[in-house]
């Protein structure tokens, strides 16, 4: 997976998100400022190609971690199902996190979903959703120090009363 990622083979995820050709100006707004402060925060500028393309490279070696789960839905389910995984996902990783392992959702590594699947030996109507790499988290480590800020609870929630 490293090595067609380095020489940026083609990419051919089972499950296609196209990205938005516009994003709500607020949600755009975060991505960037997201982006930036990672970015920084492992000391890595915006304008570092090489570095950036480190960056991206370690996603397929999960980062370090010893174990990557991913998950994979039946072909013939409905769309419906993403969101019985997405909660299946939460459910497996917040069950590590009281083990003391760390995880980390990763899309990307679903780019090269055929190589997985005959790499893994599953069957081909599955279809790769996410990649969940697992280990005991360094500390020390600069990216692991970085935290997304969070809106609170009051500026996206409306309660009716
Ligand atoms: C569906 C999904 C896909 C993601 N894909 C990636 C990825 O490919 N690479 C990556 O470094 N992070 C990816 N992330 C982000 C990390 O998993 C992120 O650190 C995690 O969601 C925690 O979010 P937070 O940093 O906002 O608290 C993804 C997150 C989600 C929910």
């Amino acid at each position: 997976m490293l090595e067609l990622a380095k020489r940026n083979a083609p990419i051919k995820p089972d499950i296609l998100l196209p990205k938005p050709a516009d994003w709500p100006e607020q949600m755009e707004k975060r991505l960037r400022e997201h982006g930036a402060r990672r970015l920084n925060t492992i000391g890595i500028e915006r304008t570092d190609r090489a570095g950036r393309e480190k960056l991206r490279l370690m996603n397929f070696e999960f980062y370090g971690a010893p174990c990557a789960v991913f998950l994979f839905m039946d072909g013939s389910l409905p769309e419906w199902s993403l969101f019985d995984i997405g909660l299946f996902a939460q459910n497996l990783i917040l069950s590590a996190h009281c083990f003391g392992i760390g995880s980390c959702i990763q899309a990307s590594v679903t780019e090269y979903a055929k190589e997985i699947k005959t790499f893994l030996n599953i069957e081909k109507n599955k279809k790769l959703v996410a990649c969940i790499s697992m280990g005991h988290p360094d500390k020390e480590a600069k990216l692991n120090t970085y935290r997304s800020v969070k809106k609170e609870a009051d500026e996206f929630m409306y309660w009716h009363e």
